[in-house]
């Protein structure tokens, strides 16, 4: 069989990483940095980034981890109840804000616990230009979190018609239909959603290093975020959500949520769009949708994929990496 064997994207970002602290993020950082010009760092450290000196501190942590790899880091604040003069003095440093509701996921247990309370800072941000990243999941029963909070979605985005609102790592069919409703309504799709449903994570043995918040969902729901992917929909930009934990904390009794796909993630995702015939669009969803919808420039950065191929490490570091084992039909090349 022929087909293309090589593609050439320019400055691909990943829209939605966890990058952590210290010794993690040595780590895991490079590997995002070696492949991709930029990405959006996740606040959800303990304590959260929830202040401009604190993410100063962060992004010069970051600098020393990553410096020279010609990679951008798009830094968030954690959502809290801040005044006009906090977001102004941030703006300059971030590229939005990540509201994450109370106690719903990973250290998220400083988050909001009325939206309502919200509106006041969510005014503030529409009028400075602010993007809002949402964790969308209520506390409600776990294959349902997401489409209870879609009204949420809907709600913001009507009461603040010129805040961006990108509602982060969709995992329903109807998150999907949601953006053509709503034009300030933007979204970013993880690769393991684009991949795997709840039979795999819990379908056979349990499977840890699937299990992530929001859970994977139904074949349908899939498929449709593969066809948004795809296409790709305007308003969908690749994010990987890629969140390493120890193999400690995820082989456990009480395992931590958490995919760690920064290694494999162009790799694979070049693997799904030429499976589909779609290669020519990758640029579109890993790249020049976000630069769009964001606003943003990153580093010009050639990254060359080639139909080689390559088996996934057991581990980086402490972490197992998503298709850890396995082979896949493309890779890097450095
Ligand atoms: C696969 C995966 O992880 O991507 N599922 C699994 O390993 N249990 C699903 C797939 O290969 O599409
Ligand atoms: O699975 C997840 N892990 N989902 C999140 O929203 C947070 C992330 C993490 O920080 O580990
Ligand atoms: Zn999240
Ligand atoms: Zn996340």
């Amino acid at each position: 069989e022929g087909g293309t064997m090589i593609y050439t994207l320019i400055s691909p970002l990943d829209m939605h990483i966890h990058f952590r602290e210290g010794a993690m993020l040595r780590a895991v950082a490079p590997l995002s940095a070696r492949d991709f010009a930029g990405g959006v760092i996740m606040p959800n450290l303990v304590p959260p980034v929830d202040n401009l000196d604190r993410l100063v501190r962060y992004r010069a942590e970051i600098d020393t981890a990553i410096g020279g790899m010609g990679f951008t880091p798009y830094m968030t604040l954690f959502f809290r109840a801040y005044s006009e003069a906090e977001l102004r003095a941030a703006r300059p440093h971030i590229i939005g804000v990540k509201l994450y509701p109370a106690g719903v996921t990973t250290n998220s247990e400083a988050g909001v616990q009325s939206i309502r309370d919200a509106e006041p800072t969510l005014a503030l941000m529409e009028d400075l230009g602010i993007p809002l990243l949402v964790h969308g999941e209520t506390g409600g029963f776990v294959l349902d979190r997401e489409r209870e909070f879609l009204p949420i979605y809907a709600h913001l985005a009507r009461r603040f018609p010129r805040l961006t609102i990108v509602m982060e790592h969709i995992t329903t069919r109807e998150a999907v239909a949601l953006l053509d409703d709503s034009p300030n309504l933007y979204a970013t799709i993880t690769l393991h959603h684009l991949q795997i449903t709840l039979d795999d994570v819990a379908g056979g043995l349990l499977q840890p290093h699937l299990f992530c918040k929001p859970i994977a969902k139904r074949p349908e729901d899939r498929a449709a975020l593969l066809q948004a992917a795809l296409t790709p929909h305007p308003k969908v930009m690749f994010g990987s959500d890629s969140a390493p934990h120890p193999v400690h904390a995820k082989e456990a009794a009480a395992c931590a949520a958490g995919v760690f796909s920064a290694p494999v993630a162009l790799p694979l995702l070049a693997e799904i769009f030429a499976q589909h015939d779609a290669l020519d669009r990758l640029q579109t969803f890993v790249s020049d949708n976000a630069q769009r919808i964001y606003g943003v420039t990153p580093p010009f950065k050639r990254v060359v994929l080639r139909r080689e191929s390559w088996c996934v490490p057991q581990r980086y570091g402490e972490v197992t990496p998503y298709y850890a084992g396995r082979t896949i039909e493309w890779r890097v090349v450095r």
